[in-house]
């Protein structure tokens, strides 16, 4: 949502999360999962900033974390009735202990693993295995958990052959983990995927006590939540499963914006370059799978062209073409919009350049400062053990 930056005392460049459309969209996503009857944890990985988890925490019953940094900083958020549930493809021994101390769930990425780990984690905690249902819906390949040859969970058939062949192995398991989508407003998409769960191994969904059938989907504008609802209806009535889901991107992205200034502007061989104070650095996403983000006041039509670049020295450092009706010139502020999720987690100091600002636009219009970045920081990330303040 555009904000009125001339009334906003920002400096640049800075993320800025707008309290009012995060509220919209944290209640968005309790009520489907209020409606459906499920649980709702928190996915980590779009953002893991301290007080963004507080402001989270108010909403949900727990977190999904990725690693045992995640983990921590989960521990450290969390009320006591809230729960930590760990997948990734990165389970190690060493790690074994303080995941242990820290996580409630854990879920292994294959069969492989909870052979491996079944000992060390079985009655200690809840233990899950996830599983693909290899149902894409995703077009990006990167984007996709179902890919062909995916890392991503064990394919139905195999666990299906595994049920027949070796029921014991099963022994222990107390859930099943699924995170097939990305992005996706489709809920057609999701009960596809629950059929094709149920069609092919209803005997694990009967031994199991819960499912989490993971993040990927937006729930902010749904545009019909109805197979969402009677796909978590039939979990619960016909397996007896208590379901949680665990959306990260709906609760933050359109929340989010980076806000940035021109500091350098001149034609290059026919086109308007414009440099800002930002850099795609702070957007990884754009370059990692080369989108143009939206910017606030762009317009097709609009009379002014723009070449609109980071300012590292990477030549690629480029956020698009983009046309406005007004002309923008030294010191002109842009709003990125809609990247509140996955960037800040992902962005680094290429050239030395700081990381932005993150500011929180609370209701009534305050503006909080949720971190600054420091040079000590950044030194101490380069191996400088003292650094002078
Ligand atoms: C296992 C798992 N759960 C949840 C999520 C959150 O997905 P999203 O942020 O798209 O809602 C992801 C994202 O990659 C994931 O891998």
């Amino acid at each position: 949502m555009a904000v009125d930056l001339k009334k906003l005392e920002l400096n640049t460049p800075s993320f800025l999360y707008d309290g009012r459309v995060f509220k919209r969209s944290a209640e968005a996503v309790v009520s489907a999962a209020r409606n459906a009857g499920c649980g709702l944890i928190y996915s980590m990985k779009p953002l893991t900033l301290y007080p963004m988890l507080q402001k989270i925490g108010y909403y949900v019953e727990g977190y999904s974390v990725s690693s045992v940094f995640e983990a921590r900083l989960a521990e450290e958020v969390k009320t006591p009735a809230q729960t930590i549930h760990f997948t990734s493809p990165r389970l190690v021994e060493n790690e074994i202990t303080e995941l242990l101390e820290t996580c409630d769930y854990i879920n292994m990425n294959s069969l492989s693993h909870w052979k491996r780990f079944r000992d060390a984690f079985a009655g200690k905690v809840q233990c899950g295995l996830r599983i693909n249902p290899e149902l894409s819906f995703v077009a990006e390949k990167k984007y996709d958990p179902c890919r062909t040859f995916s890392k991503l969970g064990t394919p139905l058939e195999t666990v299906k052959i595994a049920l027949e062949d070796e029921p014991g192995l099963f022994d222990g398991l107390d859930g099943i983990h699924i995170h097939s989508n990305s992005e996706a407003d489709n809920f057609a998409q999701f009960r596809r995927t629950i059929e094709k769960i149920e069609n092919h191994i209803p005997e694990l969904l009967e031994r199991c006590r819960w499912i989490g059938p993971g993040g990927g989907y937006l729930f902010d504008d749904p545009k019909n939540l109805e197979d969402f609802n009677t796909s978590i209806h039939r979990l619960r009535t016909d397996y007896d499963l208590d379901v949680f889901i665990e959306p990260g991107f709906t609760f933050v992205n359109r929340a989010g914006s980076l806000i940035t200034s021109v500091i350098d502007i001149f034609d290059q061989n026919g086109k308007t370059v414009v440099v800002v104070d930002a850099t795609v650095n702070h957007l990884p996403e754009v370059l990692e799978f080369e989108y143009e983000p939206d910017i606030a006041g762009y317009t097709k039509t609009g009379e002014y062209e723009y070449l609109i670049n980071g300012c590292s020295c990477l030549a690629g450092d480029v956020f698009g073409e983009y046309r406005f009706m007004e002309p923008i010139d030294f010191g002109s502020r842009l709003q990125i919009e809609n990247i509140g999720a996955y960037s800040l987690v992902k962005a680094h100091r290429f050239n030395g350049i700081n990381l932005p600002d993150v500011w929180y636009l609370a209701e009534n219009g305050e503006l909080e400062l949720m971190k600054r970045f420091t040079f000590e920081e950044y030194a101490s990330c380069n191996g400088v053990i003292e650094c002078l303040p």
